[in-house]
């Protein structure tokens, strides 16, 4: 899929306030600093589309943009990091949960991984409450420039051992990196076969 245009439509607080719509929609959810912002940015070769920081919770919103004025692409705040106040923290797990559950033109929630770090427990829990509320999602792997080949494959070796231990299988599996691109045509192809599968 070519990217023609990527336009940042609204921000919005609460899924109540997401307009209702048929068009296509996905998200990109993962804790924070796990690289979703940086990750659009590079799907859409526009360097500041969505903002990326050093400092974890910089997207602190539901922050949407219109693709090809054909479907939505969604930012959403990063979860469970310990160095956001508890109490904000806590409104942005209601935040993407309610997001995840109640969005009914949510095709697919791209769940990001630091492809660096061991399986962590609430990444684990909360894919496990995705299944459990069978909203579909994919895993992806980010950052995979900053590691060797063979530690990311112990890595996601080590992944799919925990997840298998849940599951009967494995939901799709995507290794990325902002950095160099890696992905970039694997995750825009299957957004597009999903887009085109819908508008039969
Ligand atoms: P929040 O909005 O705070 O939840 O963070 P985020 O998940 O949107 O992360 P963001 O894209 O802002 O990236 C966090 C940091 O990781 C930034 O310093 C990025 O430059 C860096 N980063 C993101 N992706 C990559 C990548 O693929 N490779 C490398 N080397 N660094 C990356
Ligand atoms: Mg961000």
């Amino acid at each position: 899929m070519d990217i023609k245009s990527a336009e940042f439509v609204s921000s919005y607080t609460n899924y109540k306030d997401c307009p209702n719509t048929d068009t296509p929609e996905y998200a990109f959810v993962g804790r924070s600093n796990v690289g979703k912002s940086s990750l659009i940015n590079m799907l859409m070769e526009r360097k500041k589309l969505a903002k990326t920081s050093q400092s974890p919770g910089k997207t602190q919103l539901i922050n949407q943009f219109s693709i090809n004025n054909d479907w939505f692409l969604v930012d959403l705040p990063g979860y469970g990091f310990a160095k956001v106040a508890k109490s904000i923290r806590k409104d942005f797990n209601t935040l993407i949960k309610d997001y995840a559950m109640y969005r009914e033109n949510l095709m697919c929630l791209f769940v990001l991984l630091d492809s660096r770090h061991e399986p962590q427990k609430n990444d684990l829990a909360f894919m496990r409450w995705l299944g459990e509320n069978q909203i579909p999602f994919a895993m992806v792997f980010t950052k995979v420039d900053k590691l060797s080949s063979s530690a990311l494959n112990k890595n996601l070796k080590h992944y799919k051992n925990e997840m298998l231990k849940h599951w009967e299988a494995l939901p799709d599996v995507f290794i990325t990196s902002s950095e160099n691109r890696i992905g970039r045509a694997d995750i825009l192809d299957f957004i597009e076969n999903i887009n085109k599968s819908v508008k039969k």
